[in-house]
């Protein structure tokens, strides 16, 4: 049987890592970008992508053939036609989403499914203005597409379960684990792992070393630590990440901007790219005496904030887990370190933190029902 067509748009990093996805897969992947350039060396830059890993001896040069032989760049979003499901990658804007969206859909039949591949925002504002807003989702790949194995799926609260089905259906098709999430700011893995880098920062605001934060999280089996993961990204990056956050979260110290961070960026110390960060080009050395403290405070802030999402609705732990292991490497997930801590532990860590909390951090730490047992 045919595979259905997927099309693309915006040929960027991600639009065309999710057309090498699909089209490695088998599917027919349609796609377009609004610049020139971008679709003229679309295959060039696909075919180096693919290249590498034959170079590498993961793929046969027959297999990089048939996946580029899949790929038709076409001028114009309302070239997607005959695409049972459309992902859109182009810039982060609400408005020229939608736009690209009402273009997109008259050319669609009416069972087709647009998603976007926002990282911030609301799905329920993208499928604003359309014909049928039923259709339209979130389908959230991380970078690299290719190698990343999660897409974290969010309707809003219209979109038809068909719809979800579907998108569903062919993502897993592609060799995806999808993992389903609310139309709530940064779905699981973005919102999760603010406190992975939230209370390091605290912690160093404290005094510590980032090479003492890092050591304890690598010894307890995380492959980067808190800075060194700021690092690789970039801190203004993570500036702008956690800003947008806690702008989305209505200012909740929980999402709290930290000074030292907002410092590393005006130094220009801002990671990798700028040949030093936090700790780059260092590595942390030996864990600190109190390696476990420092865990259980990290880890007990993750569970929370895990914690206050499964609250909100539209998730499930295990789902909460699976995307933090495959979204950031992480070697268990939240509700998992809650079973290794126990529930009692993790209230006394976050009541203390509490305690000790200054007046511009207070509620940070209240915790959420499923640590209270409520
Ligand atoms: N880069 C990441 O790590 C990452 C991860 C997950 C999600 N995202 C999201 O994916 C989307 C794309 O991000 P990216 O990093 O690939 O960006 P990018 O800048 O690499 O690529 C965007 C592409 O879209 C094209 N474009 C812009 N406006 C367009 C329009 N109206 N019609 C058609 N094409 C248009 C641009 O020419 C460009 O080629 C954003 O919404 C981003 O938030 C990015």
């Amino acid at each position: 049987m045919t595979k259905p067509r997927i099309g693309i748009a915006g040929l960027g990093t991600m639009g065309l890592g999710i057309a090498q996805v699909f089209a490695s897969a088998g599917f027919s992947v349609v796609a377009t970008d609004a610049q020139a350039l971008a679709r003229e060396n679309a295959r060039d830059r696909m075919a180096s992508a693919l290249g590498k890993r034959v170079e590498a001896g993961k793929l046969s040069s027959q297999a990089r053939d048939d996946t580029l032989s899949r790929l038709t760049i076409v001028a114009a979003p309302e070239d997607l036609t005959g695409s049972s499901l459309v992902i859109e990658a182009i810039i982060e804007d609400m408005v020229a989403k939608r736009a690209l969206f009402a273009q997109i859909e008259p050319a669609l039949s009416p069972e087709a499914v647009l998603a976007t591949n926002t990282s911030s925002l609301p799905v329920g504002g993208v499928a604003q203005g359309l014909t049928r807003p039923g259709r339209l989702l979130a389908l959230h790949f991380f970078n690299p597409a290719p190698a990343m194995k999660l897409v974290e799926l969010a309707g809003h609260a219209d979109t038809d379960g068909d719809a979800i089905a579907l998108a569903r259906r062919l993502t897993e098709a592609a060799g995806k684990t999808v993992i389903d999430c609310p139309d709530r700011p940064g779905f699981i893995v973005n919102r999760c792992a603010r406190p992975y880098y939230g209370e390091a920062l605290a912690l160093q605001e404290e005094g510590r070393s980032p090479a003492d934060i890092d050591a304890a999280m690598l010894a307890a089996g995380y492959r980067l630590g808190p800075f060194s993961l700021i690092d690789l990204v970039g801190a203004d990056v993570n500036l702008a990440a956690t800003r947008g956050m806690w702008t989305a979260m209505d200012g909740h110290p929980r999402y709290h901007v930290f000074d030292s961070l907002i410092r590393q960026v005006q130094s220009g110390a801002l990671g990798r790219k700028a040949g030093r960060g936090f700790l780059f080009p260092d590595a942390p050395g030996a864990p600190p005496a109190d390696a476990q403290a420092i865990v259980k405070r990290i880890e007990s802030t993750l569970i929370n904030e895990a914690g206050w999402l499964f609250a909100e609705g539209g998730v499930t732990p295990d789902g909460i887990d699976t995307a933090m292991r495959l979204g950031l490497n992480f070697p268990y997930g939240p509700f998992a370190a809650l079973q290794r801590h126990g529930r009692d532990s993790v209230l006394e860590t976050l009541a203390a933190l509490e305690t000790a909390a200054p007046a511009h951090l207070a509620g940070r730490y209240r915790p959420a029902p499923i640590v209270t047992g409520g």
